[in-house]
This record gives C-alpha cells, structure tokens and sequence, in this order.
C-alpha cells in the first residue's frame, strides 16, 4: 500500500499538568506547553481529563479549546460527566480510553467487544456534535470490529505492550507484538477507520510504528515531557518529528 500522506504527531500535555499539580500551584502551565508545541511541529495537542483530575484540570481543557491552533484530541473515560464536558467544549476529536482509579496510567485498551451497546449510546451524541470519535484499543481483531460496528471513524491501537517489551528486552515479545500493530493497522484501514496509534512511545520505538502506512496519527507525551528536562520542548518534538519523518520517507 502507499504511503498515506503526511504522519500526523498529537503531543500529550498531561504530564506538564503532572508537574504543576506536585506543588499546587500554577506553573509548568500546560497550555505554555501546547503553544510551544505547535510552534514545534505538532499537528494536534492531547489532554486527557482523567476522572479523578490527577493531571489536566477543566480549566486547563477550557484554555485549550481558547488558545490552540491546532485541534485538540480530548482523552475521556465513557461517563456521563465526561461526555457533558465534551459537549460543552466540542473538541476536534474525542478519544475513548478506558479507566481504573487505582492505575497510574492507563494500562490497556477499551473493552468495546464486551461493551458493544453501551458505547455506541453513548458515541453516537459526540458524533452528533461533530467530534471524531477515536476508540483506544488493544491490536486485536474482535475489538476492531466491535468499533468499527458502533461507529467510531478512528481507532488509537495501544502500543504499551510493544514498548515494555523493548524496555524489558525481551525482543521476541517485542517483534511479536509489533506484527499484531502491522496486522491490525492494515486490517482497520481495510475496514474504513482510521488508524492512529500511542503509548510509551520514545525515540527507540517510535519509527517502526511510523512505518506502518495506514498509521495517519501518533499521540506522544511522557517521554516527550521528559526529555524536554533535558534538550527543551521544541527540539525533544523536532527530535521526534524528525525521527517519525525519516521512518514514512
Ligand atoms: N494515547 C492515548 C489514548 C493515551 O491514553 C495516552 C496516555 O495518556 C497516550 C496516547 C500517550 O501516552 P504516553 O504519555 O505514554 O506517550
């Protein structure tokens, strides 16, 4: 298949959110950090407003949707109160992830499968309001399908296991589960979604992943946030962009 156009990259703001809230007060200011990351390069920001408000605040999602230039990707359990606030704000695209209080990020894809009637309520009125529904999904068939069936335009394919496996060094795991990504990127674009992928991606991981012709998005944050410790925001996401340009060329 060729290549699909331009890879698209959404940095992840949350964990600039992260530092702030350590001490309370008002700075690192995320939205600081989105306005530097669209100057970067980035072609979307990512927040998610977890339930428990452990990192993005409202009033961070309220700022964004004031200030940014380039859509925002609202991250969202599928509750009530979270799709009150998306219809409020209506952002370019909301992404549905799944959500346990007690882990500290969020460990796996959504269940749609097990959950096929009550997500597609409970989608069908972001669509209505003009939201590209994104569904945050392990790279296995039958959730797939369960997404494509409720009607969600886009799938997010969690790349967390293939990073840990790297990380771990177990390379076996590692290759084995970048086939699933290869596999389930081109079986969801066969199926009309799009694919957009996330997770624990670093420099080390994100080119084979940036391949992938059908991937049109990649959402990046703890590790960009990190490395910003080191060589700043604007040149760890060129870095990145750069490695991300090199891998679709
Ligand atoms: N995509 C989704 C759906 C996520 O939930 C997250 C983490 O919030 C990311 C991408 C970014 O992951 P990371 O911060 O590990 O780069």
């Amino acid at each position: 298949m060729s290549n699909q156009g331009k890879l698209r990259l959404g940095v992840n703001i949350d964990h600039v959110a992260t530092v702030r809230n350590a001490r309370g007060g008002a700075y690192p200011d995320p939205l600081r950090a989105a306005r530097i990351a669209e100057a970067a390069g980035a072609d979307g920001i990512t927040a998610h407003l977890r339930e428990d408000r452990r990192h993005i605040s409202d009033a961070d999602i309220e700022g964004l949707m004031d200030v940014l230039t380039v859509p925002l990707n609202f991250e969202m359990a599928a509750t009530e109160e979270m799709q009150k606030i998306a219809l409020r704000h209506k952002p370019h695209a909301v992404c549905i992830v799944p959500e346990k209080r007690e882990e500290r990020t969020t460990e796996g894809g959504l269940e749609v499968a097990r959950e096929e009637n009550r997500l597609a309520h409970f989608i069908a009125p972001l669509r209505e309001a003009g939201c590209r529904v994104s569904i945050f999904i392990a790279a296995e068939q039958r959730q797939i399908e369960a997404a494509h069936r409720i009607g969600a335009e886009v799938i997010e394919l969690h790349t967390g296991a293939y990073c840990d496996a790297h990380a771990e060094e177990d390379f076996e795991k590692r290759d084995a589960e970048l086939k699933s990504l290869e596999n389930m990127s081109s079986f969801a674009h066969s199926l009309g979604l799009e694919v957009h992928a996330g997770h624990g991606l670093t420099y080390e991981t994100v080119q084979p992943v940036a391949a992938f012709p059908e991937v049109m998005e990649l959402n990046i944050g703890h590790f960009l946030i990190g490395e910003s410790i080191f060589l700043g925001l604007e040149q760890a996401i060129k870095e990145m962009r750069r490695l991300m340009d090199e891998a679709r060329s």
